[in-house]
């Protein structure tokens, strides 16, 4: 999920037009190759659009308006951010009147937004502003609910205390327990672990090296059967999206440690699974700030560090939903794959000989299941196949006792967002089957998902890839 500015909601009306022009160009688009946009079927919230932060080109935003995050260099290991008092609103965004109110709230007080659907969003406020941005929304008459009323106190009590976590280490030759948020280390340390000791099925290999200079681990799970086709799968690309990680490292669990459980669709597939693909900007939502999104990428300017990594991939780099301003959260980069985290996962797949046919990207939050486009509101040619599939999943994720999951092409359902790595899997690899997910939860939580909901989380995403696994075998 993320973040985005509202600044341009003051030119609301003028935008509008905008969007209506391009809504009506889409529409009458021809429908000549896969990179050629097809009409939008999905909802067209023509709101959203508005919210989207400035395209880089002709952009005449001036440079501050464009989704920043002021970051305090004094912050180090020793000083740790705190939320004391920091609180996540939902905040009801149905009609223009709310949708002013939300965007004086964001510009007035540099607020950030979390999550945004249909009817809300989710603001997350710091303390100092709390007080002037409620008489702002009392004023104006805009209801919201306060759903984290101390962010601090959430991320305190996210993971269990370390004794428990201890107890429940060490068992089984790792130190995996999804039943707490692991340190890198850990993860790494167990993906080394299932290669030394089940190296008829498993290797793992560096794709290459982050920023800071941290390994890029990808774990190959086959049978070796030479007709196998490929699934990719990647986790944390955003630092805080802590979910995801432990999600794809419990799938790696159920395809491994209890194989023969498995489905023969799913023993016959080769997977390829990076679980962390930010290590850099994971080891400082541990260490620093648990909020950081980005890569650690020091910035020209030495003020702020980072580079959305899901804004970096080189399909319709740098158009919309995605920043030029090196302090946004939306931050696309130089340049497409200017960082070496999404490079590498580009020089991988263009050295792997293997038969991709599916790529799922695990971010967290919102229940989403979302297909391409990610850079506008239009789908693909095969977009109904892509929504079948994940309509099919989300039925079965339910049955099971999961969560519900909204399906649907993220431009349209979410926000146009450029430069991500699920619109690169299919618009440049020609891979048929890309998504995002976005894991729980729905927003009583946020990012800071209880450790306790690890397992139940990670059981619906394992339903999700399984059914991938199905339909690329079987149809
Ligand atoms: N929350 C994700 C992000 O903002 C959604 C990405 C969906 N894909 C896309 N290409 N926009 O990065
Ligand atoms: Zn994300």
């Amino acid at each position: 999920m993320l973040p985005l500015i509202l600044s341009a909601d003051y030119r609301a009306v003028k935008v509008n037009v905008i969007v209506l022009i391009c809504i009506v160009i889409a529409v009458n688009a021809p429908l000549s190759s896969q990179a050629s946009p097809t009409t939008p079927t999905a909802d067209v919230q023509s709101d959203v659009l508005v919210i989207s932060p400035q395209p880089f080109e002709n952009s005449t935003e001036p440079e501050l308006l464009d989704n920043p995050r002021d970051e305090d260099e004094s912050v180090s290991t020793d000083h740790p951010v705190k939320y004391t008092g920091a609180q996540l609103w939902r905040i009801s965004y149905d009609d223009q009147v709310r949708k002013n109110a939300v965007a004086d709230l964001q510009h007035k007080f540099n607020v950030a937004m979390w999550n945004l659907n249909g009817t809300s969003v989710d603001m997350f406020l710091k303390k100092p502003v709390i007080a002037d941005a409620r008489k702002l929304l009392e004023n104006a008459k805009v209801p919201f609910d306060v759903v984290i009323d101390d962010l601090q106190h959430a991320i305190d009590t996210e993971n269990p205390p370390p004794e428990v976590i201890e107890q429940l280490q060490n068992r089984k030759g790792h130190r995996m327990t999804w039943s707490a948020y692991h340190r890198l280390s850990d993860i790494h340390g167990y993906l080394e672990y299932l290669a030394n000791t089940y190296p008829e099925i498993c290797s793992v290999q560096s794709i290459g090296n982050s920023i800071e200079g941290r390994p890029l681990l990808v774990l190959r799970i086959s049978n070796g059967n030479a007709k196998n086709k490929a699934v990719w799968i990647d986790g944390g690309i955003h630092a805080r999206e802590w979910i995801s990680p432990a999600t794809v490292t419990y799938i790696i669990d159920q395809l491994v440690e209890y194989r023969e459980d498995q489905p023969k669709y799913v023993q016959d597939i080769d997977w390829y699974i990076l679980p962390v693909a930010n290590p850099d900007g994971y080891e400082y939502t541990h260490l620093v700030d648990r909020l950081w999104r980005k890569n650690r990428r020091p910035s020209v300017n030495g003020r702020c560090h980072g580079v959305d990594l899901n804004r970096n991939f080189g399909y319709h780099w740098g158009e919309q939903g995605a920043s030029r301003q090196p302090c946004a959260e939306t931050f696309a980069g130089m340049s497409a794959f200017s960082e070496p985290e999404s490079l590498a996962q580009k020089n991988f797949f263009e050295r792997s000989g293997a038969d991709f046919q599916a790529f799922l990207s695990f971010h967290s939050y919102g229940q989403y299941i979302l297909y391409p486009w990610g850079y506008d509101r239009f789908v693909p040619p095969d977009h109904k196949e892509l929504d079948r599939l994940g309509r099919e999943a989300a039925v079965l994720m339910k049955k099971s006792g999961g969560a519900s999951y909204s399906v649907g092409p993220s431009g349209s359902l979410l926000y146009p967002a450029s430069g991500g790595s699920d619109d690169w899997g299919k618009g440049t690899l020609g891979i048929k089957y890309c998504y995002t997910i976005e894991l729980r939860d729905s927003g009583r939580t946020g990012f800071i998902l209880p450790a306790n909901q690890i397992i139940s989380t990670s059981k619906e995403a394992q339903i999700f890839a399984y059914k991938v696994a199905e339909t690329i075998t079987h149809g």
